[in-house]
């Protein structure tokens, strides 16, 4: 692996773009190759083997630009694609995943809790999230929620007004958050709703709080190149974030998840 060589983020969308931010400014020095599969989004409905067949392409394509890292900045994806994208990707590249930084986070914080997660259907359902916690082995319980709503509702952006106040009240009302100390952003789009929530939780009283992976990844990435040296020194190529469909929508939308807009170049992966 060489240390200059840059970072491959992938999402089913511009959503992991929230992953990229974190990542640009936790390493600013990193070149970036952003890979959105919007022309299969959303990744959150679709099969667990329609997904992972999308995930190993895509890495396909991040391996021939020579990545140093594969970050999958989907919950959706790395529910049901990291263990075999890690496997496909072998030594060539370091698998990184959105769910396993946040699992250690809980480890390192928490000796007990009782977490609550929010995300798509694909993420709840396929229960990996549970699978580690248990696997940790201490007095943490983890109730989650789908809440496949809050993608479309972000997308239009119908943020920061009634409407998100409305549906995000609906759903962290839920019986199954019930009595939560900490919750689990389970999905890349979510950090764009991130003070929303908090918001929720101030005006109930509810001393929760809301874990964010998008962070919690870049920091855990940031660690891992400078113990391995493979961090970029000085000598950062540019930016590229490629879409396999494009509309100029989704470009216009790269600013609400990146924080500026960006320029999105179509790739033709699956023709
Ligand atoms: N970014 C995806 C995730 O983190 C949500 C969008 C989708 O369903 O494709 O799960």
């Amino acid at each position: 692996m060489n240390s200059s060589a840059p970072i491959g983020i992938f999402d089913s969308g511009t959503g992991g773009l929230t992953v990229a931010k974190a990542v640009r400014a936790a390493i600013p020095d990193e070149s970036i190759i952003y890979f959105g599969d919007i022309a299969h989004l959303p990744y959150g409905d679709k099969s667990t083997a329609a997904i992972q067949a999308y995930s190993i392409r895509i890495a396909d394509f991040l391996l021939q630009r020579k990545c140093k890292v594969i970050l999958i900045a989907c919950n959706s994806a790395s529910s049901a694609a990291y263990e075999l994208v890690r496997e496909y990707v072998g030594k060539k590249a370091q698998v990184f995943d959105v769910i396993n930084p946040t699992i250690d986070y809980l480890r390192e914080h928490y000796q007990r809790t009782n977490v609550g997660l929010i995300g798509t259907k694909q993420t709840v359902t396929t229960g990996v999230y549970a699978k580690k916690v248990d696997e940790l082995r201490k007095e943490i319980s983890l109730s989650s929620l789908a809440t496949p709503l809050l993608v479309p509702m972000i997308e239009e952006e119908l943020v920061n007004n009634d409407i998100s106040k409305g549906i995000i009240h609906q759903y962290l009302a839920d019986p199954a958050l019930e009595g939560i100390t900490s919750l689990i952003l389970a999905c890349t789009h979510y950090p764009i709703i991130k003070s929303e929530i908090e918001q929720y939780f101030r005006e109930k009283s509810q001393q929760v709080e809301v874990i964010d992976s998008a962070t919690v990844v870049a920091e855990a990435l940031k660690s891992f190149l400078a113990y391995h040296q493979l961090d970029n020194k000085s000598n950062k190529n540019g930016d590229h974030f490629y879409v396999s469909d494009f509309t100029p929508a989704f470009e216009s939308m790269t600013k609400l998840f990146f924080g500026e807009q960006v320029h999105l170049e179509q790739y033709p992966l699956w023709e």
